[in-house]
Formats: structure tokens, sequence, C-alpha cells
């Protein structure tokens, strides 16, 4: 026992009645039975039954006096004093029971589920439609047994302009309002198009190549309605003995009717490019257009260009390919009736949501 506890239990002992002394053990049982009463919970109920029938409380003090009584006073104090402790005790249990039951009662109250309440959603996102509609046109491709091919956003000018056959004083160079990157000397763009994953596919892989090459592209156009510096393509590309413009045009109505169902039809016009040889534009009647079915202007198209075939190591005499390109928000806004281009990239998730959730 550490000299603390003596000193307390000492005063204490000083405090506690005489185990004979009637009022005072009564003034001890009236002061338990009042802590008791105005204890508002279990844990001041605790705290009062060990101030008052705990071993240092007053009434548990007087009980241990009764030993070294006399004789004749034992048998009083005992009555007495026990008496006391035994109406303590009523009175704590009887108390443990009222605040048990309170207890009880509060947890169910906070713990109630309101069936009945409004339900709070969490809200599921959405992939872009953008992302869903490149994975869509991938799909169809890779369907016909086409891979998909790659290449870097930051572009080599001889990649995005010199291996196509753009000759350098080529005003297509300017036509294409390209984002050159400084120092001037290191010869690089930000591609301007998906095209030059054309000429890094064919000296990349063995013939016969189908490829189809989705891609972020850039222009330095402002952005409006119809026009966004940063935009998508997908590019196809074909290269195989005997390939032909019938092979472009087969390819693409079948493209078209999986994109647009199978009233839509092509139309191809004619049309420059530097690396394709004959080139055309490409229209599609869409029949499902806002307004009625129409021709809409899709994209390039055209059999390569012998040069370009060589710039990567293709003999032209051998091979032939064909190669198309479309922009992928130009599909999606005639595709799904977008008309302004704010839309797809401002990154407002009701737009993306109201495609609903495509996996
Ligand atoms: N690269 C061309 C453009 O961005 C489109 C195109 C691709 C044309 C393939 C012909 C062949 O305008």
């Amino acid at each position: 026992m550490s000299d603390q506890t003596i000193q307390e239990a000492t005063e204490a002992e000083l405090n506690a009645p005489h185990p004979t002394d009637e009022a005072g053990i009564n003034a001890a049982v009236q002061a338990a039975l009042a802590a008791i009463e105005s204890a508002g919970d279990l844990t001041e109920l605790k705290d009062a039954r060990l101030a008052h029938s705990g071993e240092k409380s007053a009434l548990s003090l007087a009980n241990r006096q009764i030993g070294k009584l006399d004789k004749s006073e034992k048998a009083v104090a005992g009555k007495l004093v026990g008496g006391a402790r035994g109406r303590v005790n009523k009175a704590l249990a009887a108390r443990t029971v009222v605040l048990e039951e309170a207890e009880a009662a509060r947890i169910l109250e906070e713990e109630t589920v309101d069936v009945t309440a409004a339900p709070r959603r969490r809200r599921v996102g959405a992939r872009h439609p953008l992302s869903v509609l490149q994975d869509r046109v991938s799909d169809i491709f890779v369907g016909m047994g086409w891979e998909i091919a790659e290449g870097p956003e930051v572009e080599s000018e001889w990649f995005n302009f010199d291996a196509l056959n753009f000759k350098p004083d080529h005003p297509a160079r300017e036509m294409q309002d390209t984002f050159f990157i400084e120092p001037a000397d290191a010869h690089l763009v930000l591609r301007t198009h998906t095209s030059p994953v054309q000429v890094r596919s064919m000296l990349q892989r063995e013939t016969p190549v189908y490829v189809l090459c989705p891609g972020r592209t850039f222009r330095t156009d402002e952005l409006d309605a119809t026009h966004t510096p940063v935009f998508h393509q997908f590019e196809g590309l074909a290269v195989d003995k005997g390939l032909t413009m019938a092979d472009l045009r087969g390819t693409l109505e079948h493209f078209a009717r999986q994109m647009f169902g199978k009233d839509a039809q092509i139309r191809l016009r004619p049309a420059y490019f530097p690396f394709t040889e004959p080139s055309a534009e490409l229209d599609i009647w869409h029949p499902g257009a806002k307004g009625g079915p129409r021709w809409i202007e899709w994209g390039g198209c055209g059999m390569i260009n012998p040069n370009v075939l060589r710039a990567a190591g293709i003999d032209p005499e051998e091979y032939s390919g064909f190669a198309f390109g479309m922009g992928i928000e130009r599909t999606l806004m005639f595709r799904n009736d977008v008309p302004d281009m704010h839309d797809m990239i401002e990154g407002d998730i009701r737009f993306s949501q109201h495609f609903g959730m495509e996996i």
C-alpha cells in the first residue's frame, strides 16, 4: 500500500460513523440513496457505488470496525450496519435496472433504421463517350482480324510529313496547322494526324499488315463548337499482295454498316492527299441522322502512294495497300448527335452519364 492510500484510508476512517452511531449510519445511508437516485446513467451509478458501497465507503469502514467491538455492542452494530448496507445495495440494484433499461431504449432509438427514408444514391461514373467509341471502332476491326497499333504523340517531322510524301515546301505542312516543337532543328511536331503510324507499322511489322491506329492528334485550331486543338483520329492501314480500291471500298462499307446500321452506305469523291494515290473523301449515308437520313463527310482514304511504301521499305511492285482516316470527335458528333465540341472536352460527368454505363 502506498503512503497516500494509507493516509486516505485513515482520513476516511476518521470520518466514518461509529458502527453503533444510529444517526451517523442513517446519514450515510441517506447520502448513498441520494447519490444513487441522482445517478443519470450507468457510469454515474458506478461512481456512486464506489463512493457509498465500495471498500472505502463510510458504511464499509463502519462494518469493518464491528470486529473490534465488545460482544455486547457487536449484535446492535451488526444489525444496524447490516441493515444499512442492505438498503443501499437494494437501491443500487433497483437503480441499475432502471438505468439499464434507459440505456437499451436510447441505443434502440439512436440506431433505428428508417426503412422509409429516401436512399442516398452513390453516383456511378461512366467512361467517356470518346473512349467508348474508340473501343467500338477498334472492336469492329479486331473482329475482322486486324491488329491495333500505336505511335507517339510527339512525332518526328519525318514520320508526320516526309515519309508520307509531303515535299519539304509542300503547303500541306502549313495546311495542317502544325504545332512545331522547339528547338526547330530537333524536327519534332505534335502529330497532326495518325498517318505517321502507317509508316511506323510498315517498318515494324512483317507483311501483310492490317492495323487500326487510334490516337490523339493536334492542330493549332481555336476551340469552338466544331474544332478543338486536341482531338482523336483512327487510321486504318492494309498492305498485302493484290489489294485494290475495291478492297478499300468493301472494308469501309462493312465498317459503316457496323457503325450506322445495315442501311448505311458510303460514297467516295476524288480528293488529294500526298500519301495516297488515288485519294478520296469518304462520305457516309447516315440513315439515323438527326433531321433525316443524309450524306455526311466522314474522312479521307486512298491507295497508298508507292513513294510511301518505298519510304517504309516495301516494294510497290510486289505489294499494294490502302489507308483511311477519320476523326473520332466528328464521328461522335453526327453519330450521337452532339452539336457542340465543348461538351466532349469540358469533363462534365453529366455529359458522359447520359450515354449510359458502357464497359
Ligand atoms: N491523315 C488524313 C487527315 O488527317 C486522313 C487520311 C488518312 C487520308 C488516310 C487518306 C488516308 O486528314
